[in-house]
């Protein structure tokens, strides 16, 4: 019998925010429809974290769920904080802004938790400010602009990772 063609392992991707209730869960969000849409879904683990632990277990806020259903990406997350061993079971980590970024910087143990983490934003090569903005306080429009901002990281970090892989990519239309 012929041996089995090897199987890459699957890539795996954690999205964080500071409260895993808004900006963290769209961008995990739309990151599986992108992945559903070119058939990567058993090669890609997605999840999300938050910085602080203040909403754990809850579902995404209301408005973010609102805003992400109307664009045709319903949500299901509960949220949890993140974890350091999160630095051994993912590859890349994306987090939503710089604050976020400080409280990771500061739990990585060693240069190789460091350098899985990133901006969402640094993906997006349109960017004009590196920092999904945090939408909680705000308006609803607050909601839609996070989810246009995550959306660009999101094809971004999707077309880096199937360059990465020898994986075929193509641009997944914008909902
Ligand atoms: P997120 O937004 O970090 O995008 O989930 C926030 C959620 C909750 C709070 C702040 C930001 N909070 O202060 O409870």
């Amino acid at each position: 019998m012929p041996a089995s063609p090897p199987v890459s392992p699957p890539v795996s991707v954690l999205f964080v925010c500071l409260g895993n209730i808004c900006r963290s869960p769209q961008a995990e969000g739309i990151f599986r429809h992108m992945v559903r849409e070119l058939q990567l879904h058993e090669r890609v683990h997605i999840d999300s974290a938050g910085t602080a632990a203040y909403h754990t277990g809850e579902a995404p806020d209301p408005r973010t769920r609102a805003t992400s259903a109307r664009r045709g990406v319903p949500l299901q997350h509960a949220a949890r904080p993140f974890q350091v061993a999160d630095f051994d079971r993912f590859d890349h980590i994306l987090a939503m802004d710089r604050h976020n970024l400080a409280a990771l910087v500061e739990q990585a143990r060693h240069p190789q938790d460091r350098s899985k983490l990133r901006l969402l934003r640094t993906l997006d090569p349109t960017a004009d400010d590196l920092s999904v903005p945090d939408p909680y306080y705000g308006g609803a429009h607050g909601f839609d602009h996070v989810f246009d901002v995550c959306w660009a990281g999101c094809a971004g970090l999707l077309r880096e990772i199937c360059a990465q892989n020898a994986w075929d990519y193509r641009d997944v239309p914008r909902l």
